[in-house]
């Protein structure tokens, strides 16, 4: 493993690159990461590096919105098959069948959704700005894709928009984590506080002390007085709260996204050292899903 970590580090020095690593990534893959975060602690970092390449440690999406900001760096995700199904549940042909029912509503898309969408679309958002990003949309009908479960938290945020739900779902929050298990884990430890992902389903969300984005969830456990935490997302979040909490603990739902697992340390050489799998964007579609983006990260 050492011997692994070594090659990485040198191969990173002589090509000038930058390991950008989400918070659902293996524990070892997190560890070397030059910066570990959330979709938007990710993309914002993507922005302000001087590296030449930027070797991301996540799923396809992820990278995509790194090089539609970073059109002059190179941008390697490290696992080719590294998808996100939530981001799949959408696609140009069924965008156009919808926005013509509601040819008034501004668009807004998830980050997790393909370059192609995000084109489409007026603004993005991720999981920690979705509600500032609708709110600060002068239209008041907002076609929110493509998380159901997100979009609803909005909602229930912004009782003033009228927001038109996709039927998207991402499974590692909506089919794996549920009501049973949160008060299961509760009924074992009656003192900690529940935290959860908006993509979680609203019957979750009603259980919750906080709701969040992965960046929320940590900033939550840091500052709350509470010693002990049932974590509604994804388990590779546990890295960076135990390691951040020492004296904290922190109850996983066990549920895994296998995408973001597909990648390992084996991985990150590779990518390293073959150049591999370039993330590219059309220029034509780039230019759009960048405008997009923007709006997101001025908000
Ligand atoms: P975050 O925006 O909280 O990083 O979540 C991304 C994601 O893929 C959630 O499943
Ligand atoms: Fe997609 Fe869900 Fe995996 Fe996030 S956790 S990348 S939304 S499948």
């Amino acid at each position: 493993m050492t011997n692994l970590i070594e090659k990485i580090e040198k191969l990173k020095r002589d090509r000038n690159a930058i390991i950008l690593a989400h918070v659902y990534q293996r524990d070892e893959v997190q560890k070397i990461a030059d910066f570990t975060g959330d979709s938007l602690g990710l993309s914002k970092r993507a922005v302000h590096t001087s590296a030449d390449v930027i070797v991301f440690c996540g799923v396809k999406f992820m990278a995509e919105t790194a090089a539609i900001l970073n059109p002059d760096k190179t941008v390697l995700l490290t696992e080719q098959d590294a998808g996100c199904p939530l981001a799949d549940m959408t696609t140009k042909k069924q965008l156009d069948e919808k926005r013509a029912l509601y040819p008034d509503a501004a668009v807004v898309s998830y980050v997790n959704s393909s370059a192609e969408i995000k084109a489409e679309s007026d603004a993005c958002c991720t999981s920690a700005n979705a509600v500032d990003v609708v709110k600060s949309l002068p239209q008041k009908q907002i076609l929110f894709l493509p998380d159901k479960n997100l979009g609803s938290y909005v909602a229930s945020k912004l009782p003033e928009k009228e927001i038109i739900l996709w039927n998207g779902f991402c499974y590692v929050h909506e089919k794996n984590i549920d009501p049973a298990k949160i008060k299961s884990l509760k009924s074992l430890h009656p003192d900690a506080e529940v935290m959860a992902h908006p993509e979680c389903n609203p019957d979750v969300i009603g259980l919750t002390d906080y709701v969040g984005s992965t960046s929320g969830m940590l900033m939550y456990a840091k500052e709350s007085k509470a010693k002990e935490f049932i974590v509604g997302t994804e388990n590779g979040l546990l890295y960076e709260l135990q390691k951040e909490n020492p004296d904290k603990k922190f109850y996983p739902c066990n549920t895994v996204c296998e995408d973001m697992k597909r990648t390992s340390l084996e991985s990150v050489l590779r990518s390293l050292e073959e150049m591999k799998y370039k993330i590219a964007v059309p220029e034509n579609i780039r230019i759009y899903a960048k405008k997009a983006l923007d709006r997101m990260l001025k908000v």
